[in-house]
């Protein structure tokens, strides 16, 4: 005799209710403002540098956020400056720190009067 488990669409939601909290444990973006504020000189306090060498994380997925940090820390990224400071950092810092970042709204800044694709730079003061 075979039982056949009948997957209905009440116990699909149920187990995906269950399945995606513990998928990402969510950060706290309070906490993780205090814990970042190490990083905004790099990254700007909401996230958006203003300089080309530090990546804006500003509305950034958290989940990349901490997968970015993970990779730092288990060398799988290898920036000298990153490195120092995710090895710093719990899961949990993690995770608020994410929180945090990815709360804040992005920032995109183009050159004035440049409008894509036109092939014509009327400016390039910002
Ligand atoms: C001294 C400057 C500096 C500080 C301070 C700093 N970072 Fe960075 N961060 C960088 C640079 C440079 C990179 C790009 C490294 C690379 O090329 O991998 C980077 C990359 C990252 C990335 C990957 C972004 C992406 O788009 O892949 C994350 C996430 C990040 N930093 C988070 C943090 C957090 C969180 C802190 C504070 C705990 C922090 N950083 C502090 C300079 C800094």
């Amino acid at each position: 005799m075979t039982r056949t488990l009948r997957l209905t669409p009440a116990i699909v939601a149920a187990v995906l209710a269950l399945a995606l909290p513990a998928a990402h444990a969510a950060g706290n973006a309070a906490a993780g403002k205090k814990k970042a504020v190490v990083c905004f000189a790099c990254h700007g306090e909401n996230g958006n540098s203003l300089d080309g060498q530090y990546p804006r994380l500003g509305g950034q997925f958290a989940g990349y956020i901490v997968q970015a940090l993970e990779e730092y820390k288990d060398g799988q990224r290898n920036n000298p400056i990153m490195v120092g400071f995710a090895r710093t950092l719990t899961a949990q810092d993690r995770e608020d720190i994410a929180a945090y970042f990815s709360a804040q709204k992005p920032v995109i800044w183009t050159l004035k009067g440049e409008v894509s694709g036109s092939g014509r730079r009327q400016g390039t003061s910002l």
